[in-house]
Order: structure tokens, then sequence, then C-alpha cells
């Protein structure tokens, strides 16, 4: 099926005895891989008779000389057709590891969102990334994380023309109340000692239309931008900014980058619920402080929430 999708990218005809003899299988094979690529990567294809077949719209796959050449050499690239999920490959595989790491993939087949949700992850149209980044310096260097990498996003959507990209904490991505992107971080190791972050990053670009398992508002950059977007340049993007950014917290923490946060911030001054698995309660959304924690004007007052495992909504939306 990549095969034959690395051909038609083009969204050039191409006849199907002519794949046929690329592939070393018969025009049914051909036919049967269509509908295959159709069904599971939702990707549009025209058949005509007499020229064959074409991409509805053509496809700019991930493409690992032209990443090698643009992000620095000190990350080390890890690119795949498909992985089950580039945190679960990154967990496996590079935990160990004293440089960063970038694992992408072109499609997940069990790709995690937060509290146990899945991640719609269909091939070839967004971006799905995990970043091993190694804490060396404990706990401190942690708090704000995630909400650094909200920012960074927001900051590429910015650079590239999305406009009025915004933050629900601790980290989902929102255009006009869609969502466009999510984190997943995961911590692996001792964090008084040697620990790495694996900060996942699933950002819709050029997904048009709805998979089945979506089951909230979204869009994509695409979406908001009537016209495609080149993702190997939105991940070098991503790429730069968020090292940046990391940095910085690393550095001088997340306080560092409060004000900026605030300014994303969605649903500031709204009333939410908030909820954990075992309660749920009810407040003013607020600000967050240095070590990036939730705001909430509670009846027994001021009160601040962490953790990534908290689920957010506003009171009137239920
Ligand atoms: C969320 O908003 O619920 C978080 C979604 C995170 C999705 C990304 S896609 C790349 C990485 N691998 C995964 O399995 N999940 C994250």
């Amino acid at each position: 099926m990549y095969e034959l999708l690395k051909i038609l990218a083009d969204g050039e005809f191409h006849s199907g005895a002519k794949l046929g003899k690329q592939l070393g299988i018969t025009r049914a094979g051909v036919w049967k891989r269509i509908k295959k690529i159709e069904e599971r990567a939702g990707i549009e294809i025209i058949s005509a008779q007499g020229k064959g077949y074409r991409l509805q719209h053509p496809l700019e796959l991930l493409n690992e000389a032209c990443l090698l050449q643009k992000l620095p050499t000190t990350v080390g690239l890890h690119l795949f057709q498909k992985l089950d999920s580039t945190n679960d490959f990154a967990k496996s595989h590079l935990k160990n590891s004293k440089r960063n790491e970038l694992v992408i993939a072109e499609e997940q087949l069990k790709g995690k969102g937060r509290r146990g949700r899945s991640w719609a992850s269909p091939y070839g149209g967004n971006l799905y990334m995990s970043l091993v980044w190694p804490v060396t310096e404990g706990v401190r260097q942690l708090s704000g994380l995630s909400l650094a990498v909200g920012l960074a996003i927001c900051e590429v959507l910015e650079e590239l023309g999305v406009e009025s990209a915004q933050l629900k904490w601790p980290n989902d991505v929102l255009v006009n109340n869609r969502k466009i992107a999510g984190v997943l971080i995961e911590l692996v190791g001792d964090l008084s000692d040697d620990a790495c972050a694996i900060i996942g990053i699933g950002l819709n670009v050029n997904m048009l239309n709805s998979p089945a398992d979506i089951n909230q508002p979204w869009t994509s950059m695409a979406i908001q931008l009537g016209h495609s977007v080149s993702r190997n340049e939105v991940l070098v993007r991503l790429y730069t900014h968020l090292e940046k950014i990391l940095c910085q917290v690393r550095e001088k923490g997340f306080g560092s980058l409060r004000g900026q946060w605030e300014q994303k911030q969605a649903w500031r001054g709204e009333t939410v619920v908030i909820s954990t698995s075992s309660s749920q309660s009810t407040g003013v959304l607020q600000g967050v402080n240095d070590q990036g924690e939730l705001g909430v004007l509670m009846e027994q007052g001021l009160q601040f929430f962490a953790g990534g495992e908290l689920s957010l909504r506003k009171l009137h939306d239920s």
C-alpha cells in the first residue's frame, strides 16, 4: 500500500497496467490496494477509464533526506511509515538516549490521547511525532513543560498563517474552539537520576474529512488556511520552536513564559467544570502560576490545579 501511495503521491494519472508492473502485482491486485488506501487512509482516489488512477489531492510524504538536511544534526531522526504509537516506540527504544530524538510516523495504528483516549492518525495527512527530551535536573525542569509545548505549537501555527490559536489548559490547541493539536507527555526513568520526557504531539495538518474515531469538534491547518501545507516544513519549524522553548524552560523556568501563555489562554473568565476520575468541581477559570498550575476561583477561594489527568469543560457545554 505504501509503495503504491508513493507513486500516486504526485497527483498525476497512473495506468493500472503500469502500476502493476512497477509493483510486481496484477491489475486486480492494484485495484485491491487502491480500495485499501481509500478505506484505511481516507484518501480519495479518482479512477478514469483509459487513464488509470490519481489522487484527488496530491500528497506530500515525509521526506527523510529533506528533514535530515533541515533539522539540527544534534537530533536523532526516526521516520516510519507506520507505528502503533510514536510515544510507545520512543519509550521502548530510545528512553536511555542522552540526546534529543525525534520519532515520526506517517500513520499510527494505536495512537494514544490523554486520559486513555485514542488519537485518530490516518496515513499521510497530519503530523504524529514524539520528541525524547532528556531531563537532567529533576522535577524542577518539568513544571510547566507541557504548557510550553502548547505554546510552541501556537507559535508555528501563527508563523504559517493560522490565526487565533488558543491554549486550553494544560495543552490542547484550539482554533475557533475546535481542536487542532493535542499533547501527551510521558515521563520515563528516575527523576532523581536520569530521566526523559517523551513529548508526543498530534497536529492536524492536511486532514479534511473526519475519520470515524474522532468524537470532538476538530479542525486542521488546511481547513483554516484553505490550502494544503507542507508537513516537512511544519515539522522542521515545530522542532525548532520546541527546542528553543524547552531550553528556556530548562534555563529560566516556566515562569518566564507565563505571560505569553496566558495571552493565548482559552476560556479565561468562563465558568468551567473540572473533573478528575473521582470528582467534579465548578469555578471561574483564572490564569496559571509559575509552575503552570491552573487557577480556578471556587466557593472556597482561589485553588490551583496540577496534573495531566484532569479535564476541563465549559459549564454550559454539557
Ligand atoms: C490528546 O490531546 O489527547 C493528546 C494527543 C496526543 C497524540 C500524539 S500523536 C503522536 C504521539 N503518539 C501517540 O500515541 N500520541 C501522541
